[in-house]
């Protein structure tokens, strides 16, 4: 059976906006992003809100839903009340283009700091050779559908813009995992990852795992087995005595 729901939508330009208050219609089997269309539909034909699947798949329709970092098409109407007021602004941690839309270039900014796959030189493309086993651990981290609500929700920049240059976001800092833990990679990300992209400043809040629409964990299999590479890497004896002789 279908009802009216009170929305409250941030709605603005640039730093500028103010929540605005609407009374909408819901059918039973609609989701966050279903109403905010049909508010575009009846009401409010200017309002912006990207989207592109509704199928959870693309990662375009981040938002955050009572204060939560959710995807409009994945959150189901029936989880609220009929009576609550389900309030929807924009990802916090972006600059917003207008109402829900955000610029979230800082993300492709940070993808382009990380140097891609680097295979042997002496392994030609079509001659690498893996056992599943092999990339059984990292498998887990290509289901990101890059919604970015990993970065979004992570303190060090949500509550820190003067962090960002200097942070990649756990989105970014678990690609280096990614690669780290790839059999046929050969650049040397520990110490960039702790130097060059931040891992230092990630204190394994693990809000970022909480919020991961793909359950990826992130923390406990990428942050964490990075930072143990890291710091293997910086207490090993050989290392240590290497560092030792050489830096001289
Ligand atoms: Fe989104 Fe999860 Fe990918 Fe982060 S890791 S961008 S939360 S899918
Ligand atoms: Fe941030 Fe996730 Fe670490 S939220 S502090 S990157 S565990
Ligand atoms: Fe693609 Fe929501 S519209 S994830």
């Amino acid at each position: 059976m279908g009802y009216k729901a009170k929305f409250r939508v941030w709605r603005g330009e640039g730093g500028d906006g103010k929540l605005e208050d609407f009374t909408v219609e819901v059918n039973e089997g609609e989701v966050v992003l279903d109403v905010i269309h049909r508010l575009q539909a009846t009401q409010a034909p200017d309002l912006a809100v990207r989207w592109n699947c509704k199928a959870g798949k693309c990662g375009s329709c981040s938002m955050e839903i009572n204060g939560k970092p959710r995807l409009g098409c994945m959150t189901r109407m029936s989880t609220f009340e009929e009576s609550d007021t389900i309030t929807v602004t924009p990802m916090r941690t972006f600059p917003v283009i207008k109402d829900l839309v955000c610029d979230v270039s800082f993300n492709y900014q940070k993808a382009r700091e990380i140097p891609s796959f680097t295979p042997p030189s002496d392994v030609r493309p079509g001659e690498y050779r893996m056992q599943q086993i092999d990339v059984e651990r990292s498998q887990e981290f290509r289901k990101c559908i890059e919604c970015f609500m990993c970065n979004n929700v992570c303190h060090v920049i949500r509550d820190h813009e003067e962090n960002k240059t200097n942070f990649a976001g756990p989105r970014f800092l678990m690609r280096i995992a990614e690669l780290d833990m790839h059999p046929y990679d050969v650049a040397d990300r520990k110490d960039a990852a702790q130097e060059e992209h931040g891992l230092g400043y990630c204190n394994i809040t693990k809000c970022c795992t909480e919020v991961c629409p793909e359950h990826i964990k992130i923390t406990d299999n990428a942050l964490i087995p990075m930072k143990e590479r890291v710091v293997d890497r910086k207490y090993d004896p050989l290392v240590w005595l290497g560092n030792k002789i050489f830096r001289r």
